[in-house]
Parts: structure tokens; sequence; C-alpha cells
């Protein structure tokens, strides 16, 4: 009896160290302790032995199932300090015990939705297009000619001699003036990429969002106002904004629109370069070559379109100083957007 329980003690402490998550401990447990199991069984036992050896055995016997029991509980311990490990013992399906923290828009989305509000107000609908663009929408359609820079390949990353990924939201204009007919007012936002290298203020991809409105007797002066109500809107200027003379192929005139600082409302500081105002979008008038690749009747319409970026919109409004940090998706700096909308 003596060896019995001594076999049964170092084989005990054994498969106690051994069980590596609850469940398995639990199983020793029941089966050293449990109603059936063999501690139990040799005390039931006992009564069979000779009464000479009984008291001594039974005392032994006794001091084992204490013994087995504080192991099981020690282990216990140890195995609920370690934390899950991973297992048959887990059910990974139940849900976990931290609550999940609550998601938020990033920035740039929350900007670009208040900047298509504005202009859904004002009766514009929002399009769509391919990031993955053809050269002819992203640049022949838009009347570039094929020596222009732009379409070089240290300015525009080509995916193949046909295709690249669009420089601009531009290419929409064509894209959807080949399926609707005038009147059309719409916002296109997207993605855009340039090969570029990455700095505070340049990023190899960034959001722009594209405005066109044709029909039979638009102006630049509909361009004027309605740009001026947009940053109204916005930004709550008090300026309405100012056109400078530009060049894009695709427009004609081409102007490029700057509006009042918003860090010094005009007097001239760090943001603006000292001059009181901020470049915010290239636009002008559609040019006839573009209503023409895009089947309209000669002289049947006028136009004006506008390109933005959101990018530089969004790092205006919440003081941003590095376009980098809009791309990085670190934590730290997107939790200061949580509940901003
Ligand atoms: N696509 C031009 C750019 O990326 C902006 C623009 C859009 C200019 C529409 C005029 C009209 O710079």
């Amino acid at each position: 009896m003596k060896e019995t329980i001594e076999r049964l003690r170092s084989s005990g402490i054994a498969r106690i160290e051994a069980a590596s998550h609850a469940a398995d401990l639990e199983e020793v447990r029941v089966a050293l302790l449990g109603r059936k199991g063999e501690v139990t069984g040799l005390l039931r036992g006992l009564k069979d032995l000779d009464s000479a050896e009984r008291p001594a055995a039974g005392a032994e016997l006794n001091r084992l199932k204490l013994e087995l029991d504080a192991g099981l509980t020690a282990r216990a311990a140890q195995l609920a300090d370690s934390g899950p490990v991973a297992g048959p013992g887990w059910d990974l399906t139940l849900p976990g015990e931290l609550p999940a923290g609550e998601g938020s828009n990033h920035p740039l989305i929350t900007v670009l939705e208040e900047i298509c509000d504005i202009f859904y107000g004002m009766g514009f609908r929002r399009g769509d297009g391919p990031e993955v663009e053809l050269d002819y929408y992203n640049f022949t359609a838009l009347n570039f000619p094929d020596d222009h820079p732009a379409r070089d390949i240290q300015d525009t990353f080509f995916i193949d001699e046909k295709r690249l990924l669009r420089t601009q939201t531009s290419p929409v204009q064509v894209r959807t003036m080949e399926r609707m007919e005038p009147p059309l007012a719409l916002v296109v936002p997207g993605r855009v990429y340039r090969n570029e290298n990455a700095d505070a203020s340049h990023s190899s991809e960034f959001y722009q969002i594209e405005g066109l409105v044709v029909d039979t007797a638009i102006s630049l002066a509909d361009l004027k106002s309605t740009v001026d109500t947009f940053v109204r809107r916005f930004f709550g200027a008090d300026e309405p904004t100012r056109f400078r003379p530009h060049f894009f192929p695709f427009t004609e005139p081409s102007v490029e629109v700057d509006m009042q600082c918003v860090a010094c409302r005009g007097k001239g500081c760090g943001v603006c370069g000292q001059t009181g105002w901020l470049e915010i979008m290239g636009a002008g008038m559609v040019h006839p070559n573009v209503f023409k690749a895009a089947g309209y009747p000669e002289d049947a319409y006028t136009g004006f379109a506008f390109g933005m970026g959101i990018d530089r919109i969004a790092m205006l409004k919440y003081g941003i100083g590095d376009i980098r940090l809009l791309y990085e998706n670190d934590l730290r700096f997107l939790q200061q957007f949580r509940g901003v909308s």
C-alpha cells in the first residue's frame, strides 16, 4: 500500500505540473480526486485492509489527498497568471474581455464628406471614377499634348503604355460627359497619385475633389459665386476668393483660386507666407476640345471645372503641419479625431 501511495504521489504531482491550461488541470483533478478518482478509490479500499495496516495507510492517504489538492490550487493560480494560452481549451469565439475601442472616421474622410455636403446643398451630385485610369482619359481627352511633361514617368506612375494611376480627378470629366447629357453639376472626390518624393507638403498619394458644371449658359461668374459660397460655408471666411490667371490644358480661361488665410484672416502670417492668401484650387471654363472628346456637339454648351486638394484643406482646417501624418495611420494621431465630424 505504501508503495502504491508513493507512486500515486509522484505521478499525480507530475500530471498537475504538466497541465498547460485550466481544462487539462480539471481533468487531472477528476482523475485523482473525483468520485471515481484514483485517490478516492484507494480511500474506499481502506476498509478491506488489515486492521493493523489501516490507520497508517489512512493517515498517509489523507496527507496525499491534501498535498494533491494544494498542488492543484497552486497550478490553477499559475495558469490564471500566465494569461490565455492558445490551445484546444480556449474557445476563440467567446467575446473578448476588453471593450473594443470605438472607431472613427479618418480626418480626410470627414473633410471629404463635409465638402461634398456643401456642394449637395448647391444642387451638385456625386460622381465616381477609377484610380487605375487610361492615359486617354487622364491626358489625351483633357487636351494634354503628347509631349507634355506631366506624361513623363518622373511625374506619373505608369502601369503599362496605356494605363496609369490617375494623377488628378479630372479624367472623370470626360468619362461622365460620355455617359450623361447636360445640365450637369457633379463633385467627384477620390485618390490620386504622383511620382513625388514625400516631404511635409508632398505625398505620392493624396485626395482631390473635382467639380464639373455644364449647361447652356454657364459663365466664369457662376464659377466665382460657387467657390465663394463654398469657402464661406466651409471655412466661415469673411472675404471671398480671388482668381489669378493660370494655365491648364483642359480649361480656357484657367485660374488658380486663393482664399483669405484662415490663420490670420488676411493679415499675413507664417501659414500664408505673409501674403494673407492661400491657394485652394485650380479651375477654369471647360475647354472646347474637352467637350469634343466627350462627343458633345460643337458650341452647344459651356461649363466650368475645378480641382481642389482635400489634404491641404484638412491640414488647414485642423492645423496639421505634415501631410505624411495623414497616411501613416499612427493611432496616436488618428485618435485625436475621435468624435470630430
Ligand atoms: N486637375 C488639376 C490639377 O490637378 C486641377 C483642375 C481641375 C484645374 C479642374 C482646372 C479644372 O492640378
